[in-house]
């Protein structure tokens, strides 16, 4: 049944670009985890109720007709439900992107769930704005989607000023060439990132861009080269500063509704993928949620979440050290206390070790058997090697 559904999901979603690949994690695919088992019978439990209301619908109609409402009916929704069920259960979604030359080998990259939908809406040409926090994987997910389409990805972070996009002549009068003028007479996609950083005004410029087809720069004006696209990313919705992003503009709004604005959050399935220890991934997940609910300035990022699982696993720094580091900085006393109260009244979160030690630094105690420091970087790969750090389900 998994096969089958995984093989509808490929087929029907993916006709011009290579099939998806399935996670390739053990637990995965042996449902260790229940992974799989639970992604096939929600996604069933689903087609089958979907099923059946089609076919009362049908009643009267010959076979024939039902067989093929209800093929229909399987075939639009399978495919949404895997990506859906596979997002709430956190699985990792690798994808193999086509290959740059015939002697090129890609190997299965991991994409975030919104993935898809961004190839989707760049394919058809409607500029996008991925809206999302800090270090959800913006930027790596349209360096893949430029890949995804064959499109060379043209990049500049913040417009602080309009010379930055539309370049300038020196005073030798040679043009200085932007990386939107390459995309917008090459082709490609312009990828304006921290676009709520940028001046405002300046950002006016993209607008004769986007809605005509031409656009002047200094020393010529030019027709837009039909693979142009423009997608920008951003940490708020360009409606200015908050309490966790600062330095955030408030865009025009003849810029903003040039977009089709795109939330963009945290994937649990990367971060399965890209740190594949449940004790860190629970203790860091518990952290977010406590932070997003008590409305803490706390970021727990996959950025963030990626790097623990390194420095875990590749240094001999004391993990005390590395919650300093990565997830504590400069949080008061207070705000600790009020997040390890949140976790602990809230999150499902059991015996962790990782949690212990965090409550414990809070408190000001250092644990004794936290050091690394009898072990080599190489080992703590192994994870039979961190006795410290054994799952904690
Ligand atoms: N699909 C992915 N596969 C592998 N690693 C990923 C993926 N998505 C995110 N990461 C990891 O998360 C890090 C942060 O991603 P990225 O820089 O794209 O985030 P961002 O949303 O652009 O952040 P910011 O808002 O701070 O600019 C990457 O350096 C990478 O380590
Ligand atoms: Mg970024």
């Amino acid at each position: 049944m998994g096969k089958l559904l995984l093989w509808i999901h490929t087929t029907y979603n993916w006709r011009k670009r290579p099939p998806p690949v399935v996670p390739p994690r053990a637990e995965v695919e042996t449902g260790k985890d229940g992974f799989l088992q639970q992604l096939v019978d929600a996604v069933a439990a689903e087609v089958t109720k979907k099923t059946v209301n089609s076919i009362r619908q049908s009643l009267g109609m010959t076979m024939q007709t039902i067989n093929k409402k209800v093929d229909d009916a399987v075939k639009a929704t399978v495919p949404s439900l895997i990506n859906e069920e596979m997002k709430r259960l956190s699985i990792p979604r690798l994808m193999v992107l086509p290959k740059k030359s015939e002697t090129d080998v890609q190997k299965p990259q991991i994409v975030h769930h919104k993935f898809d939908e961004i190839v989707n809406l760049v394919e058809v040409d409607m500029p996008t704005m991925l809206k999302g926090p800090a270090g959800s994987g913006k930027n790596h997910t349209i360096g893949q989607v430029a890949e995804a389409l064959g499109l060379k990805m043209y990049y500049t972070n913040n417009a602080s000023n309009e010379f930055k996009l539309t370049g300038f002549k020196s005073a030798s009068g040679e043009y200085q060439a932007t990386e939107f003028y390459r995309a917008f007479k090459n082709g490609g996609i312009f990828f304006l990132d921290e676009i709520d950083t940028s001046d405002p005004t300046a950002l006016i410029t993209l607008n004769s861009a986007i809605a005509n087809g031409y656009m002047a720069f200094p020393h010529e004006t030019i027709d837009r080269h039909k693979n142009f696209r423009i997608v920008a990313a951003a940490n708020t919705w360009g409606t200015g500063a908050n309490t966790e992003y600062v330095g955030r503009n408030q865009l025009d709004a003849s810029t903003l509704d040039r977009f089709y604005a795109m939330d963009f959050p945290y994937d649990k399935g990367v971060e399965r993928a890209i740190c594949p220890n449940d004790t860190i991934l629970h203790f860091m997940w518990a952290l977010r949620s406590a932070a997003e609910e008590n409305k803490v300035r706390l970021i727990v990022s996959t950025r963030g979440i990626e790097k623990f699982y390194r420095l875990a696993m590749q240094t001999k720094i004391p993990v005390e050290q590395i919650m300093r580091g990565l997830v504590i900085k400069g949080q008061s006393k207070d705000t600790l206390d009020k997040l390890v109260g949140k976790v602990k009244q809230t999150t499902g979160l059991r015996k962790n070790v990782l949690f212990d030690k965090f409550e414990a630094v809070i408190a000001g105690k250092q644990d004794p058997t936290s050091t690394n420091a009898n072990k080599e970087p190489g080992d703590l790969k192994d994870f039979e090697a961190m006795a410290w750090l054994k799952d904690d389900e």
